[in-house]
């Protein structure tokens, strides 16, 4: 019946990129797997990728050596029912092809997420899918920027000041149309990050409000202060 063929191809589809080295952290491990009160990052961001509304698939993309779930790098990694875990690849691109290939053909909606973005509240992800689902082919969460921000040539020279009032810092997840991400990274490479590949397709992508929560560790500073929100300090 048309009600539930219709159902049937609808749900959103979660790609968790956890692929990278880490090296910028320095913990002598992949940063997804890296502590956070115990746990690891990935599994911090996956408790809350499991309360997504209108979830229908996760794909976990890890690295090679680490994409055994039973492993005990995932010691207190608890993915939600069904998750898949596949290989990464060199670059984040790479990765992000490799588990939306892996992702259930039923999802319509694709959002990507960094693991290493752990605490960005589920709020932050019903947005990007509200949005996604009133139409917009991409949509990605953004904060204001509060440095001025200056361009530059090779010799370290600025060659422009843009108005900071028109500029984001944008997070992860960032959700899209299904085909509309397939088509970009059909074609593109080497962006930073999925926006920008169906920016070059022509499409305009929305920005909603993102989160301060939703930063990316990156530093030993940045875990200190994952770690000191949730001790609630
Ligand atoms: O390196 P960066 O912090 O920008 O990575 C952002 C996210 O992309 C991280 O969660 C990281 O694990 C993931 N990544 C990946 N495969 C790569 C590089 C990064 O899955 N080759």
């Amino acid at each position: 019946m048309t009600t539930d063929a219709h159902t049937a191809t609808r749900g959103v589809g979660v790609v968790v990129v956890a692929a990278g080295s880490g090296s910028r952290l320095g913990a002598g491990m992949p940063k997804a797997f890296v502590p956070l009160a115990g746990r690891p990052l990935l599994g911090w961001a996956l408790d809350t990728v499991a309360q997504v509304p209108g979830l229908r698939s996760v794909v976990v993309v890890a690295p090679a050596d680490l994409a055994d779930p039973g492993g005990p790098a995932w010691a207190g990694i608890d993915p939600p029912p069904g998750t898949h875990v596949v290989a990464g690849g060199a670059e984040r691109t790479d990765s992000v092809a490799a588990g939306l290939a892996a992702l259930d053909p039923g999802c319509d909606v694709v959002l990507v997420h960094d693991a290493a973005r752990c605490l960005t509240p589920v709020a932050v992800f019903a947005r990007v899918v509200d949005a996604v689902r009133a139409g917009a082919a991409g949509v990605v969460p953004g904060i204001p920027v509060v440095d001025t921000v200056k361009s530059v040539d090779a010799r370290g020279v600025v060659t422009g000041t843009p108005d900071r009032g028109a500029l984001r810092a944008v997070q992860t997840p960032q959700g899209f149309r299904r085909a509309v991400l397939e088509s970009a990274h059909a074609g593109g490479a080497g962006a930073t990050d999925d926006a920008a590949l169906v920016e070059q397709l022509g499409h305009d992508v929305l920005v909603v409000d993102g989160d301060a929560r939703a930063f990316k560790v990156t530093t030993v500073d940045d875990l200190a202060h994952a770690e000191r929100l949730v001790a609630g300090a």
